[in-house]
């Protein structure tokens, strides 16, 4: 029987006998699958194709073709198709925002879901979110063009992202007379470069979208051909799960659940082995043990639970253990570490920022992280790696990332669950990178915080004093160096023990390897960052002189400090009065176009939007705001 048969059965299983359709229904498999192709190849058809053939398009789709077809007075296969191709381009139009449709049908021996991918085609963005959790792709080719870079680069993220089954479907076979020459040159292709990239095998099938052959069952016009037809082979292929049941325990806490003072149980879905009642656990990254106590799911207690499996956990100890930990057999723990080599694919119209910090999510838990430079780039058509000093839209790269602590990981070829994160933008909140771990650097296990016997505690008390970091930011000739200046002298007078960094004195010494491209006012603020915890360490109040243009590093300094510790002044000076002013006569210089990426003319500024204190100079005289920013100081 082939499918078109087993579909119109279904119809009939329907009307006859609707429980026993559901309780089928119920008890199939799930295939997740992603269709990766370049525009116009028939990506839109085949999807169409698909839900239309197996006649389970949403009920709100049908209604409306059916509407569509009595107004035009048509009826039959090809208007009807076509109408539901139109359908799907339009939402996806009006979606144009959201990554992936996830698209559901079924057939009667199994369901599916199909992440489509709207407009924009050449982002590879909304192919690795609908990648990210599927079980098999769809690889197309219009056989009139054969292997593009975009099918290169797609396959490259197929294989990066550990999807292990992979269909060529070469399209469009009807334009090209369905010449089996076409085909085989094609498959010879592609055979070529998949065993390149490591992809070991895949299903190639001569296909047409539009006009349905080898869809859901095997084509006349193709007698040459004697594989399965698409649909088949999506209802045959063996999906394991690819979380390791074998392999050991390793349960990331999604969220702890406590209703009330007698059950604290920890929830989240196993990512590999297997877990039962008095197993020794551990919870990383504390490295706590104890042991299990019970296992609960949907359906009550459980002697065993599985890779795969969503289940609570409770201990037989009150150990602490918090979202994003990492719940492991004892006896084989995750690695922990904080600096990783890890492969990169940018999904960015912002290039990727070197030394900046962002969002590291990694299944539960987010971390600040900073991405170094590239050791390379990949050119997806030759795997050659190439020198690059950042990574651009669609770019692939390998380089090290640094987090602010440590964390449970494992190797993504391990464990997609533990391995794989994505990077998001501080500031914008968007999702601009996803990430895969290679393996943690050495450097990070060997070097170790050396404890010190006279800590900050005892610096700062010698000094009788609480440190601090004023932070002042602003344009070049608002006035911070001058406030500074006096707010010092002020100090020192009431005994203070300070230190003044001032932008254009470390550049001359500390920072001098360091201009004003955005990577090196990044890197002049890292260090400046540093230098100012040291010295806060060491007990001194710290005032500081930078422009600091960007949020991020200064959020990034905050960070650094004590809770509390850290004061930002906005040194308010509008554009045209420090213009006006012009004490260096740089801006004449940024002006006339002999001084690149000046600040305020092309180059950003981004104002504080929560400053512990913002100055309006043109409202006061230098003398009132060190005043004012030494009353903040010390109240
Ligand atoms: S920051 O942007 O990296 O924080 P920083 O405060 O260290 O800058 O240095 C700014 C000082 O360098 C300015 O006060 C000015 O004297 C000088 N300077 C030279 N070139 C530039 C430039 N392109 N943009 C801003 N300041 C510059």
């Amino acid at each position: 029987m082939n499918t078109q048969d087993s579909i119109y059965k279904t119809d009939a299983l329907i009307a006859e006998n609707i429980e026993e359709y559901l309780e089928a229904h119920q008890h199939k498999t799930m295939l997740r699958f992603i269709t990766c192709g370049s525009v116009d190849d028939g990506k839109s058809t085949l999807i169409g194709r698909l839900l239309y053939d197996s006649k389970m398009i949403f009920e709100d789709q049908l209604a409306t073709l059916e509407a569509d077809s009595k107004r035009s007075g048509t009826q039959g296969e090809e208007i009807d198709f076509a109408l539901l191709v139109d359908g799907l381009a339009a939402e996806r139009e009006q979606g144009i925002t959201i990554d992936v449709a996830y698209r559901f049908f079924t057939t009667e021996k199994r369901k599916f879901i199909v992440a489509d991918t709207p407009g924009h085609e050449q982002y590879t963005r909304n192919m690795v979110t609908g990648a990210s959790t599927a079980d098999l792709a769809v690889i197309l080719i219009d056989a009139r063009k054969g292997i593009l870079t975009q099918t290169r680069r797609h396959s490259y993220l197929v294989k990066l992202l550990g999807i292990r089954h992979v269909v060529l479907a070469v399209n469009k076979m009807d334009l090209v007379e369905y010449s089996q020459e076409v085909f085989d040159k094609i498959v010879a292709d592609y055979t070529a470069f998949a065993a390149e990239i490591g992809i070991e095998t895949f299903t190639p099938i001569p296909i047409s979208g539009f006009k349905g052959d080898n869809i859901t069952g095997p084509s006349e016009n193709t007698p040459w051909y004697d594989g399965a037809s698409l649909l088949p082979h999506l209802e045959a292929v063996e999906v394991e799960d690819s979380r390791e049941q074998a392999g050991p325990f390793r349960m990331q806490v999604q969220w702890v659940n406590r209703p009330n003072l007698d059950f604290r149980g920890f929830a989240g879905l196993i990512a590999s082995g297997q877990i039962r009642p008095g197993d020794e656990v551990r919870v990383l990254p504390s490295g706590k043990t104890s042991s299990v106590a019970r296992i609960v799911a949907l359906d009550g207690d459980r002697d065993m639970a599985v890779a795969g499996e969503s289940i609570t956990l409770t201990l037989a100890d009150e150990i602490d253990c918090s979202r994003g930990q990492v719940i492991v057999a004892s006896q084989s723990p995750l690695e922990v570490a904080d600096q990783f080599e890890s492969t990169i694919v940018w999904m960015d119209e912002h290039d990727l920022v070197p030394g900046r910090a962002y969002w590291l999510k990694i299944g539960t838990q987010t971390v600040s992280a900073t991405v170094q430079e590239p050791k390379y780039e990949v050119n997806v058509n030759t795997q050659d790696h190439l020198a690059s000093k950042t990574l651009d839209l669609n770019a692939i790269g390998v380089a090290n990332i640094t987090l602010d602590r440590e964390i449970p990981f494992a190797p993504y070829d391990e464990s997609r669950d533990l391995g794989g994160f994505i990077l998001i933008d501080k500031i914008s909140n968007q999702t601009i990178a996803a990430g895969m771990i290679n393996f943690s650097l050495r450097r990070a296990q060997n070097i170790h915080w050396q404890a010190t016997d006279i800590g900050r505690e005892h610096h700062a008390s010698m000094k009788h004093q609480t440190p601090s970091v004023l932070w002042l930011t602003g344009l070049s000739g608002s006035g911070k160096s001058t406030i500074a200046n006096i707010i010092e002298k002020k100090l020192a007078r009431m005994n203070r023990h300070t230190f003044l960094l001032d932008g254009d004195n470390v550049r001359h010494g500390l920072n001098k390897d360091l201009g004003f491209t955005e990577a090196d006012r990044i890197e002049n603020i890292r260090r400046v960052g540093e230098v100012a915890r040291l010295m806060t360490d060491a007990g001194l109040i710290v005032i500081t002189a930078f422009i600091s243009p960007f949020r991020s590093e200064r959020d990034m300094v905050r960070s650094m400090m004590q809770p509390g510790e850290f004061i930002e002044v906005f040194v308010d000076t509008p554009l045209e009065v420090a213009e006006g002013r012009d004490v260096k006569g740089l801006y004449a210089k940024a002006r006339a176009g002999q001084l690149k990426n000046f600040t305020g003319i092309d180059s950003p500024y981004e104002h504080p939007e929560a400053p512990e204190l913002r100055i309006d100079t043109t409202e006061m005289t230098p003398e009132e705001a060190a005043d004012l920013i030494i009353a903040r100081l010390i109240p």
